[in-house]
């Protein structure tokens, strides 16, 4: 029997198979259309409230840009591939395929000089994304994207509409019914002036795709608590707030690794007197798994819907293939292929599901 998480890998296949054939494609096709039926997780808030440094948490390595000051310029969707245990972790970026990155320094090196290739070694901004995969056996199925903060004011080098452009842009993506909305906050700022929060609430009134995530929580006067936020007395969601504490910029400038950031959060949890009770229900790792379990929830939701989608790709793909015949770029041939695979594979376990007792669509 298939379980869920083989569902979410396929789904990330998937994903990642349309977004190169996307390319190809020209944008409107069962591609295009079975990517906005899937499920994706995009991180919003203002500059520097800790967006990068939540991503690089749940992934549990070190390979984005961060800092202060608009560090993100161009969306990053990010597809995490849980890959067998013991073996090699590695990313590659869609750009440039035929190069695994064993070494994540160079990743975030590469993210910022693609970033340059598009916007010029400027404050400007693109909303061209960049696609990067890491194959990890350390992390949950999932695709997340990294968008630029939401600012107030233009600074020196930016026109005076990127405010304007930032807000557009990141409201593409948060906007998609599809989406689930990871909405940073930081805790040393009034939860009534988040920006991650207004947003979230224009396209998502009700919160039932928003989780609210409470960043730099070590960073709050002494002698105050964001209990209130953390227990939904502040701001209600349909899901539970999540705390989180990420590395500071010393700890950034000093290299403090991954492993000991979440040893440190863990600690922060465990010993705190206002948040100990909460404890098992904070920092990076449990909001990877909260996500990956939504995540699946929403998938086996959405089978039924899915499946039918992916017939009609299969269906697009097949005669695509009989009529593109021998001139093919090789590369799209291949991902053709991948794509179909992916499809029937995903149809031969929605259908063990379904034949396994466990009904397929709860709505
Ligand atoms: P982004 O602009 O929203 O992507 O924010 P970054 O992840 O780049 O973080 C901005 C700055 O805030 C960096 O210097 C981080 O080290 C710092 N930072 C982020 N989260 C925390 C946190 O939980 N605690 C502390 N002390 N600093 C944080
Ligand atoms: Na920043
Ligand atoms: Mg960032």
């Amino acid at each position: 029997m298939a379980t869920m998480g083989s569902l979410i890998g396929l789904v990330n296949r998937i994903q990642r198979a349309c977004t190169v054939l996307g390319d190809y494609g020209g944008g409107d096709n069962a591609f295009s259309s079975l990517w906005e039926a899937l499920p994706s997780v995009a991180v919003v808030g203002g500059q520097s409230s800790g967006k990068s440094s939540v991503l690089e948490s749940i992934v549990g390595r070190d390979f984005l840009p961060r800092g202060s000051g608009i560090v993100t310029r161009r969306p990053l969707v990010l597809q995490l591939h849980k890959t067998d245990e013991g073996s090699q972790e590695y990313a590659e970026f869609l750009h440039l395929p035929k190069r695994r990155f064993t070494d994540f320094g160079a990743v975030r090196h590469e993210i910022q000089e693609e970033t340059d290739r598009i916007t010029g070694k400027t404050k400007q901004i693109s909303p061209v994304p960049i696609h990067l995969s890491i194959y990890s056996p350390n992390v949950v199925n999932l695709t997340l994207i990294d968008l630029p903060g939401l600012t107030k004011v233009a600074v020196e080098g930016q026109p005076e509409s990127i405010v304007q452009d930032i807000e557009t842009m990141v409201r593409s993506y948060v906007e998609k019914p599809n989406c689930i909305i990871l909405a940073i906050s930081p805790a040393n700022q009034d939860i009534a002036t988040s920006d991650a929060i207004k947003l979230a609430r224009e396209v998502d009134p009700s919160g039932e795709r928003t989780f609210g995530v409470l960043t730099k929580l070590d960073l709050m006067d002494k002698g105050t608590n964001a209990l209130d936020v953390l227990e939904g007395r502040s701001y209600r969601l349909q899901h539970p707030w999540v705390g989180i504490v990420n590395r500071s910029q010393s700890d950034i400038n000093k290299n403090v690794d991954m492993i000991v950031a979440r040893r440190k959060e863990h600690d922060y949890f465990a010993t705190s007197p206002d948040y100990g009770h909460l404890a098992s229900k904070m920092g990076s790792e449990y909001l990877a798994k909260l996500l990956s379990q939504h995540l699946e929830s929403v998938i086996r939701a959405r089978i039924p819907s899915i499946t039918s989608l992916i017939n009609k790709s299969i269906d697009e793909l097949e005669s695509e293939m009989d009529h593109l015949g021998r001139p093919i770029a090789l590369d799209a041939g291949a991902q053709l292929y991948t794509v179909l695979e992916v499809c029937r594979a995903f149809e031969r376990i929605f259908k063990e599901h379904l034949d396994g007792g466990r009904p397929g669509g709860d709505r």
